[in-house]
């Protein structure tokens, strides 16, 4: 057995399990430049769900570079569906979509695939759907989603983890329904649209989820000549239609990810500009940013520039549904208002368990108390680095920022979260000036090879 060196870019999937991906930060660099925003993560895993509902396929563009992204493939594929990937363009043949039945070790790894529910029961009158399970941020039920579908007409039934949904009589078809949400949840709001669209009537869902994701998955669905109206409000209406054809859509950029640049730049202080950005999706971090301390500037419809001041004062930040302060920013801003001056308390009221990046900051030097689903953040001059391990998606990004403003070296392991929600994040810091590189090293954290090259034993 002889180990040959080849040179390949990699995320965390092509290394033994002893081994691993880890991310070196060198801190206190300042950045400089514009970063590329790629496409919106929570938008691609739906849009491609959707998908299911054209009759013969789609082409959907700005799909970004994500673990996640991937393993959707792997799940639409494997119901039949041919996907043809040139870099952000997607190519979907669904003539031979003919499996109601997606594969239980693909589904129950990523929530956004439980969504295909929707379009698999309005397409097939069956799904046999894994129960997405739980994960480190929270429970993740999916009542509200099983709710919705009963009252559209749909006998369901949990059995071994399986979600059995199915619509008896000769059509086969789901029924318009009026329904009410009792939380505006987004999952469950994206489900029951793509199931209403090839609904027989009308279906009118109150209390809906208004996130930018919401709306751009109700644009592609309109694309393909679905009736939907009010999307981005707490009402939407849906006529069913018999049949939905192709189109050639492009997703939205990724809010999350500007966020998080945006917070690159504040917590370095540094200017940035981000491009492209849809800046009325960033009204609720953009505010609190601007409370910090950095300025805020639009330099084109779609171009922000990041401009900080100085010095950063602590605020309160309470977590709620859009367009209110993000869940999915919130571990991001803790990382800065860390070094921010005086105090701060973050309220994470969207998941029961979202503060976990609080143990991994305080490794860093923060000082944080958590109690119940508050943190109380007592900002400190500087955080120093550390060996740190991420514990869900956005907890990763947080603790790059804290390495980026930390004194040292920080280490960041765990990167199979980062992976799957941001597309070569630590290029496009590096491409800012930050001094920071990912790395392999086997068990007993000796560097095994750099990305660039991946020892593979042939
Ligand atoms: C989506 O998750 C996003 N994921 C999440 O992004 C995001 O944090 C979340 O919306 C909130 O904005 C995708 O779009 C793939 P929810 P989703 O249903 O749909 C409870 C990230 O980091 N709930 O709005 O699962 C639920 O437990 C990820 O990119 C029920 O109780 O979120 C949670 O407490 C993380 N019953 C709250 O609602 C249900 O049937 C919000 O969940 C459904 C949800």
């Amino acid at each position: 057995m002889e180990d040959k060196l080849i040179t390949s870019t990699t995320t965390t999937q092509n290394i033994s399990a002893t081994e691993q991906s880890v991310i070196h930060i060198w801190g206190q660099t300042q950045l400089s430049g514009e970063v590329q925003i790629s496409g919106a993560k929570n938008s691609a895993l739906v849009v491609m769900a959707g998908s299911l509902l054209c009759s013969s396929g789609c082409r959907l563009r700005n799909i970004p570079g994500l673990v996640d992204v991937d393993k959707m493939c792997q799940i639409i594929e494997a119901l039949g569906v041919k996907i043809q990937r040139n870099g952000e363009v997607l190519d979907f043949d669904t003539t031979g979509f003919n499996c109601h039945t997606p594969p239980f070790e693909l589904v129950s790894k990523l929530r956004a695939a439980f969504f295909a529910i929707g379009p698999i029961l309005a397409r097939m009158g069956v799904a046999k759907v894994p129960m997405p399970g739980g994960c480190s941020i929270g429970a993740r039920p999916i009542e509200l989603h099983v709710r919705g579908l009963q009252a559209m007409g749909a006998h369901v039934e949990i059995e071994h983890g399986i979600v059995n949904a199915y619509v008896t009589g000769s059509s086969k078809r789901l029924q318009g329904a009026k329904i009410y949400l009792d939380y505006p949840s987004v999952g469950a709001t994206e489900t029951l649209m793509m199931a209403a669209t090839l609904a027989d009537g009308e279906t009118i869902l109150e209390n809906a989820a208004k996130e930018p994701e919401v709306v751009d998955l109700a644009n592609f669905c309109i694309a393909i000549g679905a009736k939907i109206f009010g999307a981005g409000t707490d009402r939407i209406t849906i006529v069913g239609v018999d049949k939905l054809h192709s189109a050639d859509y492009s997703i939205i950029p990724d809010r999350v990810e500007a966020a998080t640049f945006l917070v690159a730049g504040a917590i370095t202080n540094s200017e940035i500009s981000l491009f492209p950005v849809i800046p009325d999706h960033l009204t609720a971090a953009v505010a609190k940013l601007e409370q910090i301390g950095a300025k805020v500037v639009l330099d084109a419809p779609d171009r922000l520039r990041v401009v900080p001041t100085g010095i950063l004062r602590g605020t309160d930040i309470e977590t709620l549904p859009y367009p209110a302060f993000p869940t999915d920013m919130q571990a991001q801003f803790m990382a800065m208002l860390a070094i921010s001056e005086g105090n701060s308390v973050i309220t994470e009221t969207v998941f029961e368990n979202r503060l976990q990046h609080v143990a991994e900051l305080k490794r860093m030097g923060a000082n944080i108390k958590v109690k119940g689903n508050h943190a109380i953040v007592e900002g400190v001059a500087m955080l120093s680095g550390a060996t740190v391990t991420a514990t869900d998606l956005r907890a990763s990004a947080a603790l790059v920022l804290a390495g980026l403003a930390a004194q040292g070296k920080t280490t960041i392991q765990g990167l199979h979260h980062l992976d799957r929600g941001y597309d070569r994040l630590e290029a496009k810091m590096r491409n800012l000036g930050a001094k920071i590189e990912r790395v392999h090293v086997n068990g007993d954290g000796d560097l095994v090879a750099h990305p660039e090259e991946v020892i593979v034993r042939v």
